[in-house]
């Protein structure tokens, strides 16, 4: 979509979704640079600061990419992370960014495809969407 480059940061949990990635690079699978990659222990440990703090710092879309539901390595991580999400797009409500930004999914150790997909989806939706122009600190906009 012409010029309009969209940055958009990945939490990705250690155990799965980390592995995934690694293993679309190992492939060689086309992931969009427009994709940081940030690891974490784990998606339940992703809390809403975290996003916030990355749409703030001018990301236009966040993922949260942990085990499958049943394979987290902290047992509850990623239903902890579930529930968060729905307080997360609570709380980007009054920011007016567009809850579609934000997205979480499962991505298995060694699921290299699937990292790219949910990648190339997420730059998909991000580019249909256009540039974010509300942060959270100008709700009042
Ligand atoms: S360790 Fe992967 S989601 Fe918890």
């Amino acid at each position: 979509m012409g010029m309009y480059k969209p940055k958009i940061v990945a939490f990705l949990c250690n155990w799965c979704a980390y592995d995934g990635a690694d293993a679309a690079g190992r492939a060689r699978l086309e992931i969009p640079s427009a994709v940081v990659e940030v690891r974490v222990m784990c998606s339940g440990q992703v809390d809403s600061g975290m996003v916030l703090n990355a749409f703030e710092a001018g990301a236009q879309g966040v993922m949260v990419l942990g085990c499958q539901p049943g394979d987290c390595h902290y047992k509850k991580g990623n239903l902890n992370a579930m529930k968060r999400m729905a307080l997360l797009r609570a709380v980007l409500k009054p920011t007016r960014i567009d809850p579609r930004r934000l997205r979480l999914d499962w991505v298995s150790a060694g699921d290299g495809k699937r990292y790219a997909r949910v990648a190339r989806e997420m730059v998909d939706t991000i580019e249909q969407l256009g540039p974010a122009t509300q942060t959270p600190g100008n709700e009042h906009q």
